[in-house]
């Protein structure tokens, strides 16, 4: 296939003709790369499985993992949820536009490779003019998984797409960087209490503050692999980098001083290392010959979410071998950054 087209739209004030040109080719049976405040997805008509096959395929993503139908309006949610129930509506009145999936009972207009065959259907309504101005202009709601190939960072630019998929999409929008920068809370309100099976942009405290029984969900210890995954967070190297992640808990502060060490241990094996650290740890590494990645104030975990991937996908193309990842904690998005930190790293929890 050739290069993907990029078509550059101002986040704030989405052109009409250029949202048109997009609906237009999503209206065909194409994909379309487009950003959204958390990060950039991969779409297609939501009730056409031919061309959400074609987004399966793209991605190389394996049928067994379900995507996210994205809406525009409360309005479209009967078309996709058989079922609303109250605690759905107190969600979604709270947090909808924004980085909030929920799991209900899926329609029959809903086909199921979407669903990878499952009975319920994640869907979000993204906080982002030029998504929701697309989803309007096509009239139907756009299925999208992040686009990324499988297994690699999401992507929070135009850029990361093409680096992706430049070759085997049709269209990628450049809306900017995103900037929340990691994924949406999946919620799964079908059960009781509901869970969140995916920390992400949302924090736990804001959904506590609307629905104080939410949990998080427990992990099975094995899922066979041909089985429809109840959730993102079971496949273990989702958010993987080409480099092995090694994570850093900080409980005891000692992190750093451990960091360093394991540096030093790797470098002298031969090994290119990058660090991904807070802004105020960098000076620690100046010392070594390693690739430091200051992802934001300490204090600032929105700054550091939204660079969390950047940084990543950086250390990739740099060609380093090991990446060492320091904790910064679980409160707020904190969770969200741990959960990716984690799961790059392959911890068990
Ligand atoms: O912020 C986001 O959520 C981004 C943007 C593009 O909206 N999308 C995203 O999509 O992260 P994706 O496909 O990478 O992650 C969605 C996750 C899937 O991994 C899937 O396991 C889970 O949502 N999911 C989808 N349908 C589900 C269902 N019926 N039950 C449980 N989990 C589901
Ligand atoms: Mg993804």
């Amino acid at each position: 296939m050739k290069p993907a087209q990029v078509l550059v739209i101002d986040p704030i004030q989405p052109d009409p003709d250029k949202i048109a040109y997009a609906a237009s080719l999503l209206r065909a049976g194409k994909v379309v790369a487009f950003p959204t405040e958390t990060v950039y997805g991969l779409g297609a008509n939501a009730f056409d499985a031919a061309a959400v096959e074609r987004v399966f395929i793209a991605k190389q993503r394996p049928a067994n993992d379900p995507m996210i139908v994205h809406i525009a309006a409360e309005s479209q949610l009967a078309s996709v949820a058989a079922e609303i129930p109250p605690e759905a509506q107190a969600l979604t009145r709270a947090f909808w536009p924004g980085p909030l999936t929920l799991i209900l009972r899926k329609t029959a207009a809903i086909p199921s490779n979407v669903t990878a065959g499952l009975d319920t259907v994640a869907v979000r309504m993204p906080a982002h003019k030029i998504a929701l101005a697309l989803i309007e202009a096509c009239g139907f709601p756009i299925a999208a998984p992040s686009a990324n190939l499988f297994a690699r960072p999401s992507p929070t630019t135009a850029a990361h797409v093409l680096a992706d998929l430049g070759e085997r999409i049709e269209l990628v929008i450049d809306g900017g960087a995103t900037w929340i920068g990691v994924e949406s809370t999946v919620v799964n309100i079908t059960t009781r209490p509901p869970v969140i099976l995916r920390p992400g942009g949302t924090s736990l405290d804001a959904l506590r503050a609307v629905l104080p029984s939410i949990e998080l969900v427990r992990r099975p210890a094995s899922m066979p692999a041909d089985q429809a995954q109840p959730s993102p967070g079971l496949l273990d190297r989702h958010y993987a980098p080409q480099a092995s992640v090694e994570y850093f808990d900080d409980s005891g502060g000692t992190a750093i001083e451990r960091m360093r060490q394991r540096a030093i241990e790797l470098l002298a094996e031969g090994k290119q290392v990058g660090v991904m650290v807070a802004q105020e740890d960098c000076a620690r590494f100046h010392d070594l010959a390693v690739n430091v990645e200051a992802l934001g104030p300490r204090d600032d975990l929105a700054q550091v979410a939204r660079a969390l991937f950047a940084a990543m996908r950086r250390l990739d193309c740099l060609g380093v071998d090991v990446i060492l990842a320091k904790s910064f904690g679980a409160s707020g998005i904190g969770l969200a950054i741990q959960d990716r930190l984690m799961r790059a790293a392959k911890v068990k929890r």
